[in-house]
């Protein structure tokens, strides 16, 4: 691939990050050109430019080097270093930005009598994380039937094809909604700017370091 002499980052197109990972770029300075439906948003001052994509496929555009950088959910990285990016370059969280909070849990019907997870041993699961609940459960020794769903998890065990869910977890409502109850969480999860574990040593790399003086800046000042 040639090398690219501006900064590429990857954020989600529409969802619950793409707001506050705007904001935050904008308040390190950094404004973009084109409109939100675009794929591509060009940087206006600086060389900095920005991929609108499906979350789950941000960590997949920084191994494959299409972009230097990505914000995203802990929760994506994780699972992609996990499963699809196995064997392929590591990926590193290389700051935590402080927005889009959840957890990764297990939950199960609320009628269910739960102490701890070793009830889960011969239940099935659906989730759209196999890699990180596989290791979860791993850790603990249960053997447990893993459903992978890309979405809508929280049906599953009302249509008989699951009998927990480990998923998402923000403000609960969608476990309430579907009579289902929190029990364990596998992830602590928040939006992270990841990018590859070796960074370029070119003009990018440089752009990386002053991208994240004034991240760290921004943050400070947040906090
Ligand atoms: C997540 C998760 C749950 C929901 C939980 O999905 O899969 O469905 O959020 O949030 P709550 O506790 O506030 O109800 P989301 O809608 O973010 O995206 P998805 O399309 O990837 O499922
Ligand atoms: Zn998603
Ligand atoms: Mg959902």
């Amino acid at each position: 691939m040639k090398p690219r002499d501006r900064l590429r980052i990857a954020m989600q197109k529409s969802g619950r990050l793409t707001e506050p990972a705007l904001e935050l770029l904008n308040r390190c300075g950094l404004t973009f050109r084109q409109s939100r439906d675009k794929l591509f948003c060009f940087g206006e001052g600086e060389p900095v430019d920005l991929l609108l994509v499906r979350d789950d496929d941000i960590p997949g555009l920084i191994a494959q080097g299409v972009c230097d950088l990505g914000i995203v959910g802990r929760n994506v990285l994780n699972e992609y270093s996990l499963t699809a990016g196995m064997g392929g370059p590591e990926l590193a969280e290389w700051r935590s930005l402080g927005f889009g909070r959840c957890r990764l849990s297990v939950a199960v019907p609320q009628e269910l009598d739960y102490r701890d997870a070793s009830q889960l041993q011969g239940l099935r699961i659906a989730t759209s994380y196999p890699g990180l609940l596989g290791e979860w459960l791993r850790e603990r020794g249960i053997d447990a039937g893993v459903v992978t769903l890309a979405g809508s998890v929280e049906i599953a065990p009302r249509l008989g094809t699951a009998d927990a869910i480990c998923d998402l977890v923000q403000s609960g409502g969608t476990l309430v909604a579907n009579q289902l109850r929190e029990v364990d969480v596998l992830l602590e999860s928040e939006a992270v700017l990841a990018g590859p574990q070796v960074l370029p040593t070119d003009e990018r790399g440089d752009m990386i370091d002053l991208l994240l003086k004034r991240l760290d800046g921004v943050i400070q000042v947040r906090e």
